[in-house]
């Protein structure tokens, strides 16, 4: 499969629903909940109604954040992954690190990825074994070679442990690295490992939703990516993602 047509209706999907999330930057955001670690507004609604009404024109059952499953996704051969809105918490507070994600899955891994960064008007796109870009220019991952040389962006993931193992677990792995960016948006994290402006990204406990369009986009730049596959119906994911192997973390 080529998924060309695919990429180009995600690319539209995207486009539509960054165009309507744009507008509100600068206004009031509508919170519909905030529980524990996790926030839900209005604009995530919205922005994934235009989506699906877009991907609809296809056959592919749709997993989407908001609303969940539309036919049957762990069963079906390709299915499309959409978080409408990534970074939800930064656009609340006006923070410019968000984005559109969206991509395809086929055989239980991403072939396709869009994220769309409406602030910037940065549309990073890619399709795996073909390659990657960001609007019209391709892209790819960072020479860096050296864990010491490297800038990881990872996050504390909503529904993270905050006990003192896991905390001292995440500080021998950040020490490893140059800088750590933390940016509250792990599609456009990974689009930052795709493009080289970062040179890692790990998380834990992360659902497909916030990832599924960045690995396609790493492996699509030349990036490596070790992600543990979901339980059938579970899809929360941990996942390691790098512009090459040697820049994961060692014990
Ligand atoms: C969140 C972001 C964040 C990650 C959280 C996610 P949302 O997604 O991707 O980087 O650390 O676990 O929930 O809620 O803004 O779509
Ligand atoms: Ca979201």
């Amino acid at each position: 499969m080529s998924w060309e047509s695919e990429l180009d209706l995600a690319r539209a999907a995207a486009a539509l629903a960054g165009k309507t999330l744009c507008k509100l930057v600068g206004h009031p955001k509508k919170v519909l909940s905030a529980e524990g670690k996790d926030i839900k507004i209005q604009a995530d609604r919205d922005a994934e109604h235009l989506i699906l009404e877009k991907l609809g024109e296809t056959e592919y059952p749709i997993l989407a954040e908001e609303s969940g499953e539309h036919g049957q996704c762990d069963t079906s051969d390709a299915f499309w992954v959409v978080d409408p809105l990534d970074g939800t918490m930064n656009f609340t507070r006006d923070l410019p690190m968000n984005c559109v994600s969206i991509a395809l899955c086929s055989e239980g891994d991403p072939v396709l990825g869009v994220v769309y960064d409406f602030n910037r008007d940065e549309c990073f796109h890619g399709i795996v074994g073909q390659g990657a870009g960001m609007n019209d220019a391709p892209i790819s991952v960072s020479a860096t070679l050296e864990r010491s040389q490297a800038v990881l962006a990872t996050g504390f993931p909503a529904k993270s442990a905050f006990d003192r193992d896991t905390l001292d677990a995440f500080v021998s792995c950040v020490q490893q690295f140059k800088k750590i960016r933390m940016l509250g948006t792990a599609a456009l994290s990974l689009a930052y490992v795709a493009c080289g402006r970062v040179d890692v990204y790990l998380e834990d406990e992360i659902m497909l939703w916030d990832v599924a369009a960045g690995i396609a986009l790493v492996e699509a730049a030349g990036g490596v990516v070790d992600s543990e596959p979901s339980k059938r119906g579970d899809w929360v994911r941990k996942v390691r993602c790098a512009a090459r192997a040697e820049l994961f973390p060692g014990k």
